[in-house]
């Protein structure tokens, strides 16, 4: 698949997650096998631009290329500022978030609200194309409830409005994360326009990455949270695509060597105290199956300084009460 003059491939995409795709995070799964890892979303209003966690967001050093930054907003003139700071910055994809439901984004009608506008995500979509020479891409959902599910609409416009790719998460914004994704309303998109179309909701597999495929005909997949303490998800699912043979799944050893390595990054990239508190998450999500899981994170959440946990964490992988549950 092609973004604009970039080839992504494998076809397999780390979705944003605010929160989680931080740049420890996305490397972690390039590294892995992701053709590509889209950031956290930023905001577009510039007056937030200065704080710690923009300046975090906004931090792309020693990233694979083509970097890609997603802004949230909802005023055209406002995104397309905010696309080209970032482009400025070295972002080399801009992604428009219209998919995400949270009611922090939504309350300011942006993120998943905006579907219920075409005629503003048309403004947006053109505003931020003609401020930036990187493509744009657009990350939506079905649509804003299922008595609205206008994304065929809205990838028409997107398209119309110069829009390189687009992504659709099979939910509408009413649905929230609830029920399983549907992927009638993807398989329609990808049919209704020429650009390459990603097709996002319930990817934790190989299996469902190759069924979404077929099922909806799309150019690549995204996957969230099915990497949350997974990043091997990405190995798997491009080794799966393109042999039919899936990888082994990382053995013990594997896991803690790469939980301690992002543990590690995660200390530098926040500093040793807000990066003990992003990491207790990661933690739980990479031990979760793990025997004698419960013990460890108990400890793990009490303790104050990112050596002891990572101590913790290395005698947790290196005592092997951890060995896989058959
Ligand atoms: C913790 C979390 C944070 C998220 N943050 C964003 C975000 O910043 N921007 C966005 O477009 N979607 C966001 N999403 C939605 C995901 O990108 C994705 O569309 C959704 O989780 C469905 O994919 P999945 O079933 O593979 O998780 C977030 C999801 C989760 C779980």
């Amino acid at each position: 698949m092609r973004i604009g003059p970039h080839l992504i491939a494998p076809n397999v995409i780390l979705a944003p997650m605010a929160g989680v795709t931080d740049r420890p995070f996305r490397q972690l799964c390039r590294r892995l096998g992701a053709g590509l890892a889209v950031s956290e979303m930023t905001t577009s209003d510039p007056r937030l631009w200065h704080t710690e966690k923009s300046r975090l967001r906004m931090d792309h050093r020693g990233e694979d290329a083509p970097v890609t930054v997603q802004i949230a907003g909802y005023d055209p003139s406002m995104m397309a500022d905010a696309a080209r700071y970032n482009a400025d910055q070295g972002a080399q994809i801009i992604d428009l978030n219209m998919g995400c439901p949270a009611k922090k984004v939504c309350r300011v009608d942006a993120g998943s609200a905006l579907l219920k506008d075409a005629g503003l995500v048309a403004a947006i979509c053109s505003a931020v194309t003609r401020a930036v020479d990187v493509p744009v891409t657009l990350k939506i959902r079905t649509g804003y409830s299922r008595a609205q599910r206008n994304a065929v609409a809205i990838a028409r416009l997107a398209e119309d409005s110069g829009i390189a790719a687009l992504t659709v998460h099979g939910r509408t914004r009413e649905d929230q994360y609830e029920g399983e994704a549907e992927y009638e309303t993807i398989a329609a998109v990808k049919q209704a326009v020429r650009i390459p179309v990603i097709a996002n909701g319930d990817v934790g597999s190989a299996e469902q990455a190759r069924a979404v495929l077929q099922a909806t005909g799309a150019d690549a997949v995204m996957v969230g949270r099915g990497a949350l303490g997974n990043p091997w998800v990405f190995r798997e699912i491009a080794g799966f695509l393109a042999t039919g043979r899936k990888p082994p799944q990382p053995d013990p050893a594997e896991v803690g060597a790469t939980l301690l390595g992002h543990l590690d990054e995660l200390h530098e990239f926040y500093g040793p105290g807000r990066g003990l508190r992003v990491a207790r998450k990661h933690i739980q999500w990479y031990c979760q199956d793990h025997p004698g899981s419960e013990t460890l994170w108990a400890t793990v959440n009490r303790v104050e300084c990112a050596q002891a946990q990572r101590a913790l964490v290395a005698g947790f992988f290196g005592s092997g009460v951890c060995a896989r549950a058959a």
